[in-house]
């Protein structure tokens, strides 16, 4: 079959390395994809954000299958245009995607379906939002409503920090439209997980566990980030969280969004603070996780054309996934500056050099006479994969170790919470 792959970032290159191991598959086309996804699928100049271009695309190249990873074009209703064409494609409905695509919609599901989250409250009013953090203090997290690309989310340690979010996402309007409503959440403490898990509606999968490093410095300081590396599985979620959050959240979330009218088919993303209370739910994602999908594909064992046939059809408990009992990692190499400002066009080097058993996945990478060329805040996901975390940790850092360009920075200690869980 011929499939196409939505969007152009390290997630989407590691569906295309997955989608071309499958001996289902024929050919792979990506749009707009990357120097790398160049490698194994044929890049269309299309921005993942065109839906009528994807889907006349789409229909005039007899694609077969569309695979969506970015969440842009899945909260603005790919999957129902996609369908209304009869058009083949994998992913939620825009009002299933909606748990991503508002913050307040995603709550208020979880509160009236008694799902585990941060206590919280709605506003969409600048004067009402202020009193209640001058009220109830901090710390708190202030939240952009719609999609800020990860960045319309501030923890606030003190008032002033959590008054100033208000007016930014408020006033300022630095997340535009994100900002027309906003949510102050309690603080909760507790390590974080991520938690991905295939669904047809009603049968739900959830594949391995893993963690995402979403600060820019070593030591989780700085600022936040689209995330600098992660590794699978996490041993914080044991086996006892995983019953937990399988019976209180994850579950109960796919049947509310069915009894809301919203079924939810794909993959969905629950990010999960394991607390002293047990895992309670700080955002839904209504697609793969960029990064974890890097490790967590590497992991997979079963042929994933399998299993997105299975969720189309309705009949996801038909078959069985399996995956690889090992460990892996994904380190992201990132633009000097990022993520506030930095430069493009930094000619990479040292690519030829890495390990074969080493996977780069391009994130924002471009080609520029020949030459592959950084195109992005994230520039490159290498991943490995290992007996156990640490041998994982010592190949990846292997790989790292070959790669240079101009400003190039990332951290020296993804995977170390799995270490001192393991010591
Ligand atoms: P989100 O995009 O909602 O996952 O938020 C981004 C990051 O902010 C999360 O990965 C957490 O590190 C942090 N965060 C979000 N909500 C909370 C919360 N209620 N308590 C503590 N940290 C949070
Ligand atoms: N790694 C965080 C995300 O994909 O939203």
């Amino acid at each position: 079959m011929k499939v196409l792959v939505v969007g152009g970032g390290g997630r989407e290159h590691a569906m295309v390395w997955k989608l071309k191991q499958s001996p289902r598959v024929k050919e792979i086309f990506c749009a707009p994809g990357n120097a790398g996804i160049a490698g194994l699928a044929t890049c269309v100049d299309i921005s993942a954000e065109d839906i009528p271009g994807l889907l006349a695309f789409a229909k005039g190249g007899g694609i077969d299958l569309t695979m969506v990873g970015p969440e842009a074009p899945l909260c603005a209703g790919i999957v129902d245009r996609f369908q209304e064409a009869g058009q083949k494609i994998f992913g939620p409905s825009q009002a299933a995607a909606e748990i991503e695509g508002s913050k307040v919609v995603a709550k208020d599901i979880m509160a009236r379906y008694n799902i585990p989250t941060a206590k919280y409250a709605a506003f969409t009013r600048y004067e009402e939002a202020v009193s209640y953090v001058d009220q109830n203090g901090a710390p708190c997290v202030v939240k952009a409503d719609g999609l800020a690309a990860g960045k319309g989310v501030i923890v606030a340690m003190d008032k002033e920090t959590a008054l100033a979010a208000v007016r930014s996402i408020m006033i300022d309007r630095d997340f535009g439209g994100a900002g027309d409503c906003l949510v102050v959440e309690e603080c909760l403490v507790g390590e974080e997980v991520s938690i991905l898990a295939f669904t047809d509606g009603v049968n739900v999968v959830p594949m391995i566990s893993s963690q995402d490093h979403k600060r820019i410095f070593d030591n989780d300081q700085g600022p936040n980030t689209g995330g600098m590396g992660a590794y699978a599985p996490a041993p914080v979620y044991t086996p006892a969280v995983h019953s937990q959050a399988m019976k209180e959240i994850i579950i109960p979330m796919i049947r509310a969004l069915d009894a809301e009218g919203r079924t939810y088919r794909g993959v969905i993303y629950a990010g999960l603070m394991i607390t002293n209370q047990g895992p309670k739910v700080l955002e839904f994602n209504a697609r793969f996780g960029d990064p974890e999908t890097q490790p967590v594909l590497t992991l997979l064992d079963t042929d994933l054309v399998e299993i997105v046939e299975a969720i189309l059809a309705n009949r996801l408990d038909s078959i069985d996934i399996k995956w690889l009992a090992q460990s892996a990692v994904c380190v992201v190499l990132a633009s000097g500056g990022y993520p506030g400002v930095y430069e493009k066009g930094k000619v990479i080097k040292g690519l030829d050099q890495v390990p074969a058993e080493v996977m780069v996945f391009h994130a924002g990478t471009a080609f520029k006479d020949g030459e592959v060329i950084t195109a992005g805040g994230r520039v490159l996901g290498v991943t490995a994969a290992g007996s156990n975390i640490v041998s994982a940790i010592k190949s990846v850092y292997a790989g790292v170790d070959k790669i240079s360009f101009e400003g190039m920075q990332y951290r020296k200690d993804i995977g170390y919470r799995a270490i001192e869980r393991s010591q």
